[in-house]
């Protein structure tokens, strides 16, 4: 049993204490919070007696193997390389890095500490519904794409009336492309490889992070574009070409049916989905974890760093500047 540590106490991180508990490979014994009573609650919340720490390096000096890290995004990588530094492995919310420059110290961290694992929990790469669309891509040859992820926010009203919530501000590094387009950028790095050229046209708000937008990503022989945003509902499918056949599925974050349509003929590829989507994800990295597994986290580190190589180069050609960037 992995003893496991929270760091941030909104409803993700109940979510993921959820799914953990469904693999039977976690106990939650340490929670860290901003405040003793935020931290109280959400013990009461999720039923455990787990040390309770207000103090970041009181809690990573505390019993637990990983850490769950669902922080603001801007606080990520600095929280991982203190886990990795404090001898624990950590399973970071996306993004797992803000800017590329920060995969380095996360690098040196791993490199100082070659038994640990850190994972990037970006829950629909360990799907069923995302594995049958990976299997396909790579026994097809594939003529473009078209992946949308396009949701309106629950704290875009709250940005309206001006209190500046901390996924719609820059200096959280918030945004449509670190919180949704990452989930697409994941599925086109995943399925098509590297692209030649990355390329985001945003709408910016007035607090500068990106309210929505449309990627291009160039390969070879196609282009895929990603269409993303936290201001608007989509309800456009993803496809993705292949001769005269198209593969038709939900926004990529929310992968419930896959259809292969062959002209007038529909074959549905769809994999039952489970009721919490953070359960795949929990498995996979608790199984990793408990298994000495480097092979894994070494796949799962090398896309990480791939995905956010092109994040970067997505966010500069956007012009979307965050509070913490290097300078
Ligand atoms: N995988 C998914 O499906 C999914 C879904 C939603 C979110 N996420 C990811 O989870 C992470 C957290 O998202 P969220 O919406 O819960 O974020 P959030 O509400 O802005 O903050 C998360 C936690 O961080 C702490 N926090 C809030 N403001 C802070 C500040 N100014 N300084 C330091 N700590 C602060 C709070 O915990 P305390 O008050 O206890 O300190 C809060 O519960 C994000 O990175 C997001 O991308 C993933």
């Amino acid at each position: 049993m992995l003893k496991l540590g929270i760091i941030g106490t909104g409803w993700i991180s109940a979510q993921f204490v959820d799914a953990a508990h469904q693999t039977n490979r976690y106990a939650v014994t340490a929670i860290y919070s901003r405040h003793q009573e935020t931290a109280a609650d959400f013990a009461q919340q999720i039923k455990t007696s787990a040390a309770l720490y207000t103090d970041l390096d009181d809690f990573f000096a505390a019993d637990f193997d990983v850490v769950y890290i669902a922080s603001p995004n801007s606080f990520h990588a600095q929280q991982a390389v203190m886990a990795l530094a404090a001898g624990k492995s950590a399973i970071v919310e996306k993004p797992l890095v803000t800017h590329p420059q920060q995969l380095d110290a996360l690098r040196d961290a791993l490199a100082d500490h070659p038994d640990l694992f850190l994972f990037e929990a970006a829950r629909h790469l360990y799907e069923d519904n995302f594995a049958v669309i990976d299997n396909f891509v790579h026994q097809h040859p594939i003529s473009g794409a078209t992946l949308s992820y396009k949701k309106y926010s629950s704290k875009f009203d709250a940005y309206i009336d001006g209190k500046n919530p901390n996924v719609f501000s820059a200096k959280f590094a918030g945004g449509a492309l670190m919180d949704l387009g990452v989930y697409l950028v994941y599925a086109a790095v995943k399925w098509f490889g590297m692209p030649d050229i990355a390329t985001y046209r945003a709408h910016l708000l007035d607090s500068g992070v990106d309210g929505d937008g449309v990627m291009q990503l160039q390969y070879p022989q196609f282009a895929v574009n990603l269409i993303t945003g936290k201001t608007s509902n989509s309800y456009l499918a993803s496809e993705i070409y292949t001769d005269k056949d198209t593969l038709v599925f939900d926004p990529v974050g929310d992968l419930k049916s896959v259809t292969l349509v062959s002209g007038d003929a529909e074959q549905n590829l769809s994999r039952p989905v489970l009721p919490n989507p953070m359960v795949a994800e929990a498995e996979a990295f608790g199984q990793a974890i408990e298994n000495h597994d480097r092979d894994f986290f070494t796949k799962q580190f090398a896309l990480a760093q791939q995905v956010h190589t092109v994040m970067g180069t997505l966010r500069q050609s956007a012009g979307i500047i965050f509070a913490g960037d290097p300078e």
